[in-house]
C-alpha cells in the first residue's frame, strides 16, 4: 500500500523502507511514524522479503530528527504519547523477524539516530553526521536513544553524546562502536546490497532464530539465554534448511534454502 512519507519497495528478497519527507530533511512527524509502522507490518507479513534496508530519500539526510515543528506546542501528555508512538515504531522494526540494515546516507540526528539504532546493522556514508541534539532543544532523546545507545556502547559514552548534544562524523561514530561500517558516499547502497546478498545466501531459519537469540538474550541472565539458544539450535534440526545445508556441505555443493 502506498504511504505519504515512506517509500516501500521490494527488490527480490530485499525490502527497502525509504523515509521520504524532503522538505523537512525526512524528519519524523506522527504521520511518518504511522507510515513507518505500516511499512514494517507489511514487510513482516511478506514471506518473500528476507532482509530489510532502511534509508532516507535524497542525498542530504537519513532522518534529521523528530519533527520540531510538530513538537514545539505539545503538552506533557502529548509529548509522552509522541515518545510512545516513536517507541512502537522503533520496537516493531527492532522486533522484525528478519535482519534490518540501516543505510545512513546523511544526517542521522535525534530520532534519525534512534531509527538507525533500532536496526540490526548500521552502514553509513562517510558524509553522514550523527548525534543527539535534543538537549540543545530543552528535551532528551525520546525514541529509545537513552536506552539503546547505553546498551550498545556503555553508559559513559552514551552520556557524553547525549549530555553534549554534539554532532559527530561517521568515522567518530564508528570509532565509538556505534556503526558497523563507513563507506564512500557513492558506495553506500552497493555495500549494503552486498551485505544483504551475503545474508540471503545463508539459511533463513537459522538467521531468524539467531536474531531472536541475540536480541532477546540481551535482556536475560546468561543461563536463561543459553537455554534459549539451545532450544533454538535444536529447533533447526526439524527444518529443511538444516538438512539441506549440511547435506550440501557433505556433497560439496552450494545449498539451496527455502526458509522452512
Ligand atoms: N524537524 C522539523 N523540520 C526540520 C528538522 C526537524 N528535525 N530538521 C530540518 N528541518 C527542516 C528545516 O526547518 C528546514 O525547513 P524550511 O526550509 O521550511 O525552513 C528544512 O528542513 C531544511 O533544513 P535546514 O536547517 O534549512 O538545512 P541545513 O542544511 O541548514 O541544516 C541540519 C541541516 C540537519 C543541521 C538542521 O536542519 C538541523 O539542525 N535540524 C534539526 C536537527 C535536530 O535537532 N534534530 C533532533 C530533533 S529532536
Amino acid at each position: 500500500m502506498p504511504y505519504e512519507n515512506v517509500n516501500l519497495e521490494v527488490q527480490g528478497h530485499v525490502g527497502f523502507i525509504k523515509i521520504n519527507r524532503p522538505k523537512a530533511l525526512n524528519a519524523l512527524n506522527s504521520a511518518t511514524l504511522d507510515d513507518l509502522l505500516g511499512a514494517v507490518d507489511e514487510l513482516s507479513c511478506n514471506d518473500a522479503v528476507r532482509v530489510v534496508v532502511v534509508t532516507g530519500e535524497g542525498n542530504k539526510a537519513f532522518v534529521a530528527g523528530a519533527d520540531i515543528q510538530e513538537m514545539q506546542p505539545m503538552s506533557p501528555v502529548e509529548g509522552m504519547s509522541f515518545s510512545q508512538k516513536g517507541h512502537i515504531a522503533m520496537s516493531a522494526l527492532e522486533a522484525l523477524d528478519k535482519p534490518v540494515i540501516a543505510a545512513v546516507n546523511g544526517y542521522a540526528l535525534g530520532g534519525g539516530f534512534e531509527l538507525a539504532l533500532a536496526c540490526d546493522i548500521i552502514y553509513a556514508s562517510e558524509k553522514a553526521r550523527l548525534g543527539f541534539p535534543e538537549v540543545t532543544l530543552g528535551i532528551l532523546p525520546g525514541f529509545g536513544g537513552t536506552q539503546r545507545t547505553a546498551r550498545l556502547v556503555g553508559p559513559a559514552k552514551a552520556k557524553e553524546l547525549i549530555f553534549t548534544g554534539k554532532v559527530i562524523t561517521a568515522a567518530e561514530a564508528f570509532e565509538m562502536g556505534l556503526l558497523n561500517k563507513v563507506v564512500a558516499d557513492d558506495q553506500l547502497m552497493t555495500a549494503v546490497e552486498e551485505l544483504a546478498s551475503k545474508i540471503l545466501s545463508a539459511g533463513p531459519v537459522g538467521i531468524r532464530l539467531a536474531k531472536t537469540c541475540i536480541s532477546r538474550g540481551l535482556s536475560m541472565d546468561i543461563a536463561t539465554g543459553l537455554d534459549f539458544e539451545a532450544e533454538a539450535f535444536g529447533l533447526c534440526f526439524g527444518t529443511e534448511d538444516q538438512k539441506e545445508g549440511m547435506t550440501a556441505f557433505l556433497e560439496k555443493r552450494t545449498p539451496t534454502y527455502h526458509g522452512r
